[in-house]
């Protein structure tokens, strides 16, 4: 279901629901929150299917695309569907937007079934005024040794998106793992990325219609290999990255890093998380059981961002859950700590 404009009738509705529902509350129902590592829900109460994510802000809305998961299936056996977007005023109430690409071509073509689709992010061009989709993509039947960013582009945030090509990062003939895509403030767009098969961690910039690597990719100084699940914001000036290090889908401690140019050097601030996910018993050495896979800016309010981490779960990964907590930035490092809600 779409999104709901409000009207002043829905609003006159939602005001005798509310107070219908006021003794529910009393009796001890919680009032509408994320709750990091429980099953999160849309508003038409189905669990949100969108996994390895990332969210946007346009125009007085949030849109939280991920990778769907197919129900039943196991990573063994590619449960990939597609991108699955979600949209939400407020960041709590989540409606169901559909799927914006489907992985239904025949088997020729490179998004298909059984291809492997992984962490898709999108960002604004605003030159073109389209929504630039990049996700990680292994063409099916081919394992994971070579790695491309696919790209896919549509005029709407809503998609739905087309697939345009595919690339090869990091100048490499084996491409690339995991990745952040950061839009500086004059527009310039970068891929952050662990380069394959020596797992260095590299830059490249994109070029000006942010489709293809314009040039040459440059390690970045100061973060060591084997980092992947990067998120990438600027703060203050200061660039900031939360990351993991290189475990498959299992989870391992969450790396930090801050810098004043994106190439580095990289100052290591170490793991940012501090307390016990209640759920799985796991703490900061485990990155509460999960991985990072984005940050984002709350919109109105002058310096708050939510770090999102997933819960994989390559067995059901339909399963799999969210954790997404806020950042503070206190003592010139990154800091994550555990939050019921
Ligand atoms: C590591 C990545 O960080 C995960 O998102 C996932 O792609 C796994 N690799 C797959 O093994």
């Amino acid at each position: 279901m779409r999104l709901p404009v409000n009207s002043p009738r829905r609003s006159w509705r939602c005001s005798v629901l509310a107070v219908l529902l006021l003794p529910l509350l009393a009796e001890g129902a919680q009032p509408a929150a994320l709750r990091p590592g429980q099953l999160w829900r849309d508003v038409a109460r189905n669990p949100i299917n969108a996994h390895g994510g990332g969210v946007i802000f346009h125009q007085g809305l949030y849109y939280w695309y991920g990778t769907h998961k197919i129900e039943g299936l196991s990573e063994k056996t590619h449960a990939d569907g597609g991108v699955h977007l979600y949209a939400s005023r407020d960041l709590v109430a989540w409606h169901d937007q559909g799927m914006v690409l489907r992985l239904d071509g025949d088997e020729n073509q490179d998004l298909t079934h059984e291809c492997n689709f992984d962490r898709p992010k999108v960002v604004y061009h605003d030159a073109s005024r389209q929504f630039v989709l990049y996700f990680k993509l292994y063409l099916r039947g081919h394992g994971t040794r070579v790695g491309f960013v696919g790209v896919a582009t549509s005029a709407s945030p809503s998609g739905p998106f087309i697939y345009r090509h595919k690339f090869l990062g990091g100048n490499s003939p084996e491409g690339t793992g995991d990745f952040a895509m950061f839009k500086d403030d004059n527009g310039d767009l970068y891929h952050l990325t662990v380069r394959k098969p020596d797992k260095a961690f590299v830059i490249g910039k994109m070029r000006e219609d942010y489709l293809l690597p314009a040039d040459r990719y440059v390690v970045c100084a100061g973060v060591p290999e084997k980092t992947e699940a990067p998120a990438v914001i600027k703060r203050e000036g200061r660039y900031w990255m939360l990351a993991s290090g290189s475990t498959g889908w299992a989870p391992n401690a969450a790396r930090s890093f801050s810098a004043t140019s994106l190439v580095g050097p990289w100052t290591d601030h170490g793991n940012p998380c501090a307390g016990v996910n209640p759920h799985n018993g796991l703490g900061p050495e485990l990155t509460y059981g999960g991985q990072s896979t984005y940050i984002f800016k709350v919109e109105g309010a002058s310096d708050a961002w939510i770090a999102c981490f997933d819960i994989n779960k390559p067995d059901h990964p339909y399963d799999s859950l969210h954790v997404w907590l806020p950042i503070s930035f206190d003592g010139g490092r990154m800091a994550i700590p555990w939050r019921d809600q």
